[in-house]
């Protein structure tokens, strides 16, 4: 028996965006997301988009109950800025602060912990039509809806967070075209990256003023960047890969500054992004209180086979080529690979050189598509899952057990949830939902969910 410590946080993660749906009259305004749709639905996995989600503004009630059917001790969920500010800097919408409260009492009530994140790759159009995070405006404006957060549900929230996976709007919306404005443009990229930070580190600096006591991080995918070889050029490849993807925010958000070699190479291509004197201050003095850690899959590269083309425009990539392990453990049904060891390795990292700050692994999950195959007995029965979670906890066990500082562990995800260009195709739910009729059903792993959480461990 693997038994967890004292008090160990048992639960979940989804996301406004991905979760919530949209009804006539919510006085929700359009984010980047609704707009793309409406623009290019054929981008979105069968056309299906944000708007229908799994219902979770009208059924929350009854989705709160599953959460308690699946033992849950912790929940994290995020506010939706173009529901709570409909045009990101103007006027607040009354219905978006009831339904949000309601959601936040709700879970309490029934015994939860409530971590609430203040942005899932989720930027309100109005915004994005005036240049979106390139645009400095867009940071006064988020810390101003961040600020209207803290005083509005700074009473009920356990645990706040920034951003979610910052690193990921900048890679897919500035350089692989798969998040909105979806264009090639490292130099807006680097822009945008720094903006995110400094908007995070100011919203950290205003929870902080609003409650001295209240809690605040960020959630980063930690994913460790495992060399090919310990060829001194694979090594190169693996650190300069884990600066861009890893430490670009790690460092400014928990550190309170970037790593010198990430804004050598930054300078070197003549990247660096417009920032004012204070900034840097700012960054330095507001560092995150706790972190939240998602990890799915670990990255691996190797050193370049080719030299870069000097006219292309500049990836991170022209450092390292992604490199695919012989006889790596694979999830067949996402195309992931399954690398458990990865999460005592982040663990170990945390702990060495980030001051064994408390994290929460705030993301970990195997999403399956076509899961319906697995239905027996009119219950899907997903032992894969069962196994990936409890293979990844080992690791977790072991980490803590030589004093890494997690204080819990949430699985992507509750209800299946919709999930950006991908839509519904992988489930990652311990509840399935059935598109159709909208109806819910546990899986297996949600039965066996609730007896981990009972245990505090298997
Ligand atoms: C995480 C994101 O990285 O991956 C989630 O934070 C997302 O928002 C999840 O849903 C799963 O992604 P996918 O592409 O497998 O559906």
């Amino acid at each position: 028996m693997i038994t967890f410590p004292k008090d160990f946080l048992w639960g979940s993660s989804t996301s406004g965006p991905q979760s919530e749906g949209r009804l006539p009259d919510d006085g929700k305004g359009d984010n980047t997301w609704d707009y793309w749709f409406k623009q290019e639905p054929q981008k979105f996995h069968n056309q299906v988009g944000p708007e229908l989600t799994s219902t979770f503004y009208e059924h929350y009630e009854k989705d709160l109950d599953y959460l308690v059917e699946t033992g849950h001790t912790a929940f994290r969920t995020s506010i939706q800025w173009s529901r709570l500010i409909p045009d990101g800097d103007g006027e607040v919408n009354d219905k978006a602060i009831a339904f949000y409260r309601n959601v936040f009492e709700g879970v309490k009530a029934r015994g939860i912990e409530l971590l609430v994140n203040l942005y899932h790759f989720d930027l309100p159009m109005c915004l994005e039509e005036k240049g979106g995070w390139i645009n400095r405006s867009t940071v006064d404006a988020y810390e101003r809806y961040a600020r209207i957060c803290f005083e509005a549900f700074g009473d009920i929230v356990d645990r706040w967070i920034t951003f979610n996976e910052p690193i990921v709007p900048v890679e897919c919306g500035y350089f692989y075209q798969l998040h909105y404005p979806a264009t090639v443009d490292p130099k807006a990229g680097i822009q945008v990256a720094f903006h995110t930070q400094l908007a995070s580190s100011l919203a950290v600096k205003a929870c902080h003023e609003v409650g001295s006591d209240y809690k605040i991080g960020i959630v980063l995918n930690l994913t460790p960047a495992y060399p090919r070889s310990q060829h001194p050029a694979d090594l190169k490849a693996a650190r300069i890969a884990e600066l861009f993807q890893a430490k670009s925010f790690l460092d400014p958000s928990v550190k309170g500054e970037y790593p010198e070699e990430l804004v050598e190479l930054i300078k070197a291509h003549d990247l660096l992004p417009d920032y004012q004197e204070d900034d840097l201050r700012v960054i330095k003095e507001n560092c995150v209180d706790y972190l939240g850690v998602n990890y799915y899959q670990p990255l691996r590269v190797a050193a370049t086979k080719h030299l870069a083309n000097p006219e292309a425009p500049f990836f991170p990539s022209v450092y390292f080529d992604h490199y695919e392990m012989p006889g790596r453990k694979m999830n067949p049904h996402r195309g992931w690979e399954i690398y458990e060891q990865g999460v005592y390795d982040i663990a170990r990292d945390i702990k060495e050189n980030y001051g064994n700050i408390e994290w929460i692994l705030t993301e970990n999950g195997m999403g399956v598509e076509g899961e319906e195959k697995f239905r027996e007995n009119g219950m899907i029965q997903d032992d894969y899952r069962i196994d990936f979670i409890k293979d990844h906890l080992r690791e977790l066990h072991k980490a803590i057990e030589e004093g890494a500082n997690c204080k819990g562990y949430l699985l992507w995800t509750f209800i299946d949830c919709w999930s950006w260009l991908n839509s519904y195709k992988n489930r990652y739910g311990l509840v399935e939902l059935d598109l159709k009729d909208q109806s819910r059903k546990i899986k297996k792993s949600g039965k066996w969910f609730k007896e981990l959480s009972q245990n505090n461990g298997f």
